[in-house]
């Protein structure tokens, strides 16, 4: 059963040219929540291969910007697209937003990362909510005030307590595993909107 659904969502990507199925996370989070809009500015902390940015740079329109940011090497396949700006950086060491040539902040922060995983599900753990501590630490300058939050997070009772000390800082905070996440997988996304620093 579990394979069928891989298979569907990896077919389905193949199909719509999307460069990876984690599309379908985002477009489940988007349709239910809104978070995304025409004409945003939006940044994608980790977003190689780029399926999110493909989505993203058709939502968002020609008058709207994707900034992209990844350890990995850019992504050729995604250079084509009028409204995207790719770097090859480690996103905890981007210090303001002239380096990522853009002026205001964001209306929204999406990240999908992910830490290397060791198989020791505590270290894994540590791993992954130290990841999502520091990315919203960079919120207050990344995030305009009002601005939209979708951020992976791997299930942990320390990641629930950090969570909810964060609820405060949005107008709505939400909690979704969408269908397309692999069954084994211990991911879920909090999307918070309205975000209130
Ligand atoms: C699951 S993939 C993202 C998939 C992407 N959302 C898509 O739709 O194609 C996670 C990415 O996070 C990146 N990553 C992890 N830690 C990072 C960091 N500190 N800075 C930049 N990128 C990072 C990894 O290199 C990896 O490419």
């Amino acid at each position: 059963m579990t394979f069928k659904v891989k298979d569907h969502y990896y077919h389905k990507a193949k199909k719509e040219n999307f460069l990876a199925r984690s599309v379908y996370k985002l477009e489940e989070i988007d349709e239910r929540f809104k978070i995304i809009n025409k004409s945003d500015i939006i940044i994608d902390l980790g977003y190689h291969p780029g399926s999110w940015i493909q989505y993203t740079a058709e939502k968002i329109g020609k008058d709207g910007l994707v900034v992209g940011a990844d350890i990995k090497e850019i992504n050729n396949k995604l250079l084509n697209l009028s409204n995207v700006r790719l770097f090859q950086k480690d996103v905890f060491t981007i210090e303001n937003m002239a380096e990522l040539g853009v002026v205001d902040q964001f209306n929204v922060v999406l990240s999908d990362m992910a830490p290397n995983t060791t198989g020791v599900q505590s270290v894994d753990q540590i791993r992954s909510l130290n990841l999502v501590e520091m990315v919203f630490s960079l919120l207050p300058r990344f995030l305009k005030p009002g601005g939209n939050l979708v951020i992976k997070v791997f299930e942990s009772n320390d990641a629930q307590v950090f969570l909810k000390s964060q609820k405060k800082y949005f107008g709505e905070f939400h909690y979704l595993r969408p269908k397309s996440v692999r069954t084994v997988s211990k991911e879920f996304f909090v999307i918070g909107k309205n975000f209130r620093p």
